[in-house]
């Protein structure tokens, strides 16, 4: 029996291999990506070799360019939000990581996939979804599920046993629970748990806070292509290479941080502080250079989709008919959305500063109080309020008596 770990390098990932090991009798292969979490990944190699695992089944695998470009993207064209707030900087990332589990378990001849997702959560079910869509017959290892721990001094303990390093600051409690990749870091759980507790300055580890932020606003321009930001003040960027730079002006300006209570799919409510510094900026500038080159009908028909499509990703559906059904739809009016916008960053704020496009739709003919020449006859506009006006003019007539 052979089984595809997703391993972090961490404690926990490296207390699963090697309950795998003792527990399955599991020949384990491990996989590390690189999703930009700003880790070193070869700690991670290392330490899996440490735990008896051969060099050939051990996987690590930069997946930065691939994950902004075929997921954070496309997603960002729908301008996707959670419940308002949430970026899903998490959700994203895990049909990706799941994606690369289900080929490696196929390259290896492994029957079976397992992650370190607690059965309390979201990601069990956006991992174990998007696996079964990729592969109807992979069995699925949730350890946190089935192993019989029933606290972190017997975690503790167990790792002792099988010489798993532990460092210093794990032997107490780890404070709250990270999970991080190119797009934002997220921290749930010990100290956030009372949402009414404001969360302590440490937790944020990817902004610097806006009260710190300079006294000066900075400038920047982005460029669009058909939805997608691919230059930045002038300069081409790949899609992880753009994301990285709008990651640092939100950094440097404390951009981009949330502290919300949101609905998990299983049920509760969980408190989570979130940092999405490029994204936040992303997704403004994107909405202005929408404004100037979709259609209103276009505009508000995926804007009432965006819901519906960010629950999709939230719940774990990303390879889904409906969820790839609203992308052809969003992928589509994103085809003139092309051009540039520019913005001030300050202190936690994202301003639009100004946009432009060769698709243009905004014009200052049609709109100007001044003398528009023609282009708009302004007694069009009195029919056009006398019939939208007639079914409420009929309503107040009978409701009067
Ligand atoms: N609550 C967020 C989500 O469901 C973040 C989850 C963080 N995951 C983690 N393993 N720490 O997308
Ligand atoms: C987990 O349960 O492993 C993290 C939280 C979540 O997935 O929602």
């Amino acid at each position: 029996k052979k089984v595809v770990l997703a391993y972090s390098g961490g404690l926990d990932t490296s207390i699963i291999l090697k309950w795998l090991q003792t527990e399955f009798g599991c020949e384990v292969v491990t996989f590390t990506a690189d999703l930009g979490q700003g880790e070193e990944l070869g700690p991670a190699r290392e330490k899996a070799k440490l735990l008896g695992i051969k060099d050939e089944n051990i996987y690590i695998d930069d997946l930065r360019e691939e994950f902004v470009r075929d997921f954070v993207f496309p997603m960002f064209r729908a301008n996707a939000l959670y419940e308002g707030t949430y970026l899903l900087g998490t959700s994203i990332a895990r049909p990706l990581i799941t994606k690369r589990l289900i080929e490696i378990a196929k390259e290896t001849g492994a029957d079976a996939i397992a992650h370190g997702a607690t059965g309390k959560g979201n990601d069990q079910v956006r991992f174990e979804l998007s696996a079964y869509a990729l592969n109807p017959n992979i069995r699925v290892i949730a350890p946190w599920r089935e192993w019989s721990f029933k606290s972190r001094e017997h975690l503790l303990e167990f790792a002792e046993q099988h010489q798993i390093p532990i460092s210093k600051d794990k032997r107490g409690e780890a404070p709250f629970s990270v999970d991080a990749n190119l797009l934002h870091s997220s921290s749930e759980g010990k100290v956030l748990e009372d949402p009414w507790e404001s969360a302590p300055e440490y937790v944020y580890q990817r902004t610097i806070s806006p009260m710190d932020a300079p006294d000066t606003p900075t400038e920047i321009t982005i460029g669009f292509e058909a939805g997608d930001p691919v230059s930045l003040n002038g300069e081409k960027l790949s899609a992880a290479d753009m994301l990285t730079a709008l990651n640092k002006y939100g950094h440097d300006n404390g951009i981009g941080r949330i502290d919300i209570v949101e609905n998990r799919f299983v049920g509760m409510k969980s408190r989570g502080v979130y940092e999405t510094p490029g994204g936040t900026i992303l997704i403004a500038a994107h909405r202005a250079i929408e404004s100037i080159t979709l259609d209103r009908g276009a505009a508000h028909l995926k804007d009432d989709l965006m819901p519906k499509y960010a629950e999709l990703i939230y719940n774990g559906f990303w390879f889904s008919p409906d969820r790839e059904m609203i992308q052809a739809l969003v992928d589509k009016s994103q085809e003139k959305v092309t051009g540039e916008v520019r913005l001030t960053l300050y202190k936690g704020n994202v301003m639009i500063a100004g946009r432009q496009s060769p698709y243009s739709l905004y014009s200052d003919q049609l709109v100007t109080f001044e003398d528009d020449r023609g282009a708009y006859d302004q007694k069009d506009a009195e029919g056009f309020i006398r019939l939208n006006a007639l079914r409420l003019r009929t309503l107040a007539a009978r409701d009067k008596q």
